[in-house]
């Protein structure tokens, strides 16, 4: 058991030298010239070095003898099963990567990816990144509307979808949305389909989709059959964009953040082979989806780049039963296990009958990650599922970090509620509105009177703060897509760390989490939640504004407010207060006409919980909406200060 302390205290001091190493392992084209330079606000990382994702997750595997170990596994809904080795999905990434290059994909281009969970959305990923091309891939759940903005705003020149796919007992016509998405689109010029059911085919046929001749259809099969199973990796600087990612912040529409090649691949790898302690036998399963960036980061590049399996389930935690997740737990003898918060609570309310028939003994390892994983889902996940003694690794971290952030290790002390400490070479602090740090500090507790001080405010708890980040790390997003304006004001401009007289190169960096957190004064972190108006439904992230937006589309709409309200299973709902048009009647009717609105253009994890309609709502004299006001007096809490309301 190292000293947890000692080293961290030395990664980040040295932070160069410290990911220098662990950069060591993975291969490069080129060596870098220098490992960071940081320069407000743009940190760089392995400057001058060449490589790719795709070098290290595949090509490595080849060079040093695993090309006939299985790299992954998908287990469909209905049965089926595929296995790939780093050999076979070599080649399959390499088929799919020449047939993007036929219809002339080529380096930097965008390459949108809306299909479900299937190994073709592992593949088409891989197979960008192969030959250079940046892919943006969009959750299958969201609306046609959804789809159509990020396609709009990433500029993708093809579009990778699927005609249908099983979800539960439905069968979701997902190529409806994509006909509905593409209409006017000027940027696709191409779209490939995966033919994932039998069901709508004859609506999926080249002459019906697109009259106008607008871009051109592919059957995925038709395309890649006819592709040579050998294509070079393209060589990459470190900082060329690997991939765009689309998330929700608290204003306005989801942005792209941007992750590279170079320094997320070092942080990616390390984080999970540390924190999961990696080994060469291990099966990986990551119950998220490709849609968000825990199933880039972590179900699909991180094991892949540490060269174990990768397990991916097609369905939900409840099809076709309440058991199917402990069932294929035993099957495939996964050994480390990783999924959110809601999941675990939904999977609690059915007992501990369903898991006691399965043998869940080759886990090794739980992660969460998501959403603050209260103590009594934590307690439960470790005593049911993790044999009581596993483990469990609290991952705290974001689209923006690209990696762990804030996590336990398998060898350190847990606190059931918290997510441990920084990982090593993450600077992270607490502050208030100054940038002034609130984490009670050791000598506080040793010093005479302090302990009673400490007692005083919340059991030995510093302050409730702001959760910062105060040196860059590997895996950092590189910018905002087209708006390198509010990359600034996001994550830069909220706070100014208080300046101390220890001047470093790093003085003037301080990355704004939008997230709430207190640091106890065994330095543990305990995450509280967002501080911004960004909503976690069971571990989605989705934003008021977005949400406002597809409320207001209604004509019958004047005004909308929405915010997030703590749910025992989800984390949060979603309740809006929606102010009607002279002379609209409210009704119950007219609430679910709202709710359908709201899954239609945005989809069904964007579905309301409650609505209310309002007369009138709490606003700043500019006009802004305080959600805030609208949240305390919801949740029965004092009001605050409303000198700014204006009415
Ligand atoms: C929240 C997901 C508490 C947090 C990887 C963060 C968490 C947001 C945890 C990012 C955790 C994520 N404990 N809260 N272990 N993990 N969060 O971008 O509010 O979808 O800011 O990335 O999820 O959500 P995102």
């Amino acid at each position: 058991m190292p000293d947890y302390d000692s080293l961290h205290k030395q990664s980040i001091d040295y932070p160069e030298s410290f990911w220098g190493n662990v950069a060591e392992e993975l291969l490069w084209f080129r060596p870098w010239d220098r490992v960071l330079e940081w320069k407000y606000p743009y940190a760089r990382w392995f400057i001058g070095g060449q490589t790719n994702i795709v070098y290290n997750a595949l090509d490595r595997h080849l060079k040093n003898n695993n090309a006939d170990k299985l790299a992954l596994i998908w287990a469909s809904q209905d049965n089926q099963e595929k296995k790939y080795t780093y050999r076979q999905l070599n080649e399959e990434v390499s088929k799919f990567a020449n047939g993007l290059k036929s219809i002339g994909i080529r380096k930097g281009d965008k390459v949108a990816i809306y299909l479900p969970r299937i190994p073709e959305q592992f593949i088409a990923m891989l197979g960008c990144l192969k030959i250079g091309a940046v892919h943006s891939v969009i959750y299958s759940g969201f609306s046609a509307e959804a789809l159509k903005s990020r396609i709009e705003d990433v500029q993708a020149k093809a579009l990778i979808c699927s005609n249908a796919y099983p979800y539960g007992k439905k069968t979701v016509e997902s190529f409806k949305n994509v006909k509905e998405a593409l209409k006017d689109s000027k940027t696709v010029k191409d779209i490939i389909v995966v033919k994932r059911t039998e069901t709508n085919i004859e609506d999926v046929d080249e002459a019906s989709v697109d009259p106008k001749k607008n871009y051109r259809f592919h059957w995925w099969s038709d395309l890649v059959s006819k592709q040579d199973t050998v294509c070079s990796t393209a060589i990459m600087d470190a900082n060329d964009i690997a991939f765009i990612l689309y998330t929700s912040g608290s204003t306005g529409k989801p942005k792209g953040v941007i992750h590279s090649h170079g320094g997320y691949q070092v942080g990616i790898y390390y984080t999970l082979k540390v924190s999961f302690d990696i080994g060469s036998e291990d099966i990986f399963w990551s119950t998220a989806d490709a849609g968000w960036i825990t199933g880039h980061s972590y179900m699909l590049y991180s094991p892949l780049l540490n060269g174990i399996t990768t397990f991916i389930y097609e369905g939900t935690p409840t099809y076709p039963d309440i058991e199917i997740w402990w069932k294929l737990i035993e099957k495939y003898k996964i050994t480390k296990f990783y999924t959110a918060p809601t999941a675990i609570r939904s999977l609690m309310k059915f007992g501990e009958e369903p898991i006691k028939k399965y043998d869940l003994s080759s886990l090794k390892i739980l992660g969460s990650v998501g959403e603050p994983i209260n103590p009594e889902a934590w307690l439960w996940y470790q005593k049911n599922i993790g044999h009581s003694e596993l483990p469990i690794i609290d991952t705290w971290w974001q689209t923006e970090t690209g990696m762990f952030m804030i996590n336990p290790l398998p060898y350190t002390k847990s606190k059931p509620g918290s997510a441990f400490k920084p990982f090593f070479g993450v600077d992270a602090d607490v502050v208030d509105e100054k940038g002034v740090s609130l984490a009670p500090t050791k000598s506080m507790s040793s010093a005479p009177g302090a302990s009673q001080r400490l007692l005083e405010s919340s059991k030995n708890m510093g302050k409730q703060g702001f959760l910062v980040i105060k040196k860059p790390w590997p895996a950092m997003l590189l910018d905002v897509f087209n708006n390198p304006q509010r990359y600034k004001e996001t994550y830069f401009e909220k706070i100014k760390i208080a300046k101390t007289k220890k001047q470093d190169s790093f003085s003037d960096f301080c990355y704004f989490t939008g997230d709430s957190a207190k640091i106890d004064e065994d330095g543990y972190f305990w995450i509280v939640g967002r501080n911004d108006d960004v909503i976690k439904v069971s571990g989605h992230r989705l934003g008021s504004a977005e949400l406002e937006s597809a409320f207001v589309a209604n004509p019958k709409v004047a005004e909308a407010a929405v915010i997030g309200k703590p749910d025992e299973v989800k984390g949060e709902s979603i309740k809006a207060f929606i102010i009607l048009k002279q002379g609209v009647e409210p009704s119950d009717e007219l609430k679910k006409e709202l709710t359908l609105q709201v899954r239609m253009q945005i989809g069904p994890i964007a579905t309301p919980d409650e609505i209310e309609f309002v007369e009138k709502l709490p606003k700043t004299r500019s006009g802004k909406i305080m959600r805030r006001i609208l949240k305390a007096q919801e949740l029965g809490q004092p009001i605050g200060d409303v000198s700014t309301l204006d009415d």
